[in-house]
């Protein structure tokens, strides 16, 4: 296991220009509580099978298995998320990993079966990125769909030698489904800012339907 040097530096206002750049900055007062920790559930992929293929990379949108290129179904979302703990310290390499179900309601696991036209092979259900030095992470993937149960949400993981590890979701901001979603009722009322993401309709030429920028808090 890498070790990683936990260099850290204060978060400030400007951060680097991307897709998601013409979007706000989550208001700091109400980000420096650290996001709950939320159950990792059933479908977190075990590496092992992970390592069956090299396509784990921070864009879940497209798969590449066997030198063909697939592209996933859905609202193609782009998500600049930002590492930072309590104290407002910028949070550099680490570790950030995402899962969540395909468009089909299907989630990418070794205990799912995989029915055709039940599963999209082009979403890659799982990807991993690590914070740049100015803590900020970036993915693409497609807005999370209502799973059987749940409201739409995406899997959380991060890791790094300043606060361990924190496995947490991310919900969607105004989904009908958040207030029945007998997860998200479990969280603080105070506390469900930090999981939800506020989406915007991306630019026309991003290749986005969706856009969303999210200060991902960790324990100082
Ligand atoms: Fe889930």
């Amino acid at each position: 296991m890498k070790t990683f040097t936990p260099r850290r530096r204060f978060l400030c206002t400007t951060l680097a220009a991307g897709t998601a750049a013409a979007l706000a900055l989550p208001a700091l007062a109400s980000s420096r509580r650290s996001m709950p920790a939320m159950t990792e559930g059933p479908f977190y992929p075990p590496r092992a099978w992970r390592e069956r293929w090299d396509d784990w990379d921070a864009d879940l949108s497209r798969v590449q298995r066997g030198g063909q290129v697939l592209t996933a179904r859905g609202e193609a979302l782009g998500i600049e998320a930002s590492v930072a703990d309590t104290n407002g310290r910028i949070i550099d390499n680490a570790e950030v990993e995402i899962w969540q179900c395909d468009a089909t309601a299907t989630y990418h696991h070794p205990n799912v079966k995989q029915t055709p036209g039940q599963f999209d092979p082009g979403f890659q259900g799982f990807g991993a990125a690590r914070s740049a030095a100015d803590g900020t992470v970036r993915f693409r993937t497609i807005k999370p769909v209502p799973y059987p149960g749940r409201t739409p949400h995406i899997h959380l993981l991060l890791r790094h030698a300043s606060f361990g590890k924190l496995v947490t979701q991310l919900f969607v901001a105004g989904d009908p489904g958040n207030e029945g979603d007998f997860l998200w009722r479990r969280v603080r009322d105070d506390l469900r800012s930090t999981l939800t993401m506020q989406l915007q309709a991306a630019p026309a030429d991003s290749g986005l339907r969706w856009q969303a920028r999210h200060t991902l808090v960790v324990p100082a």
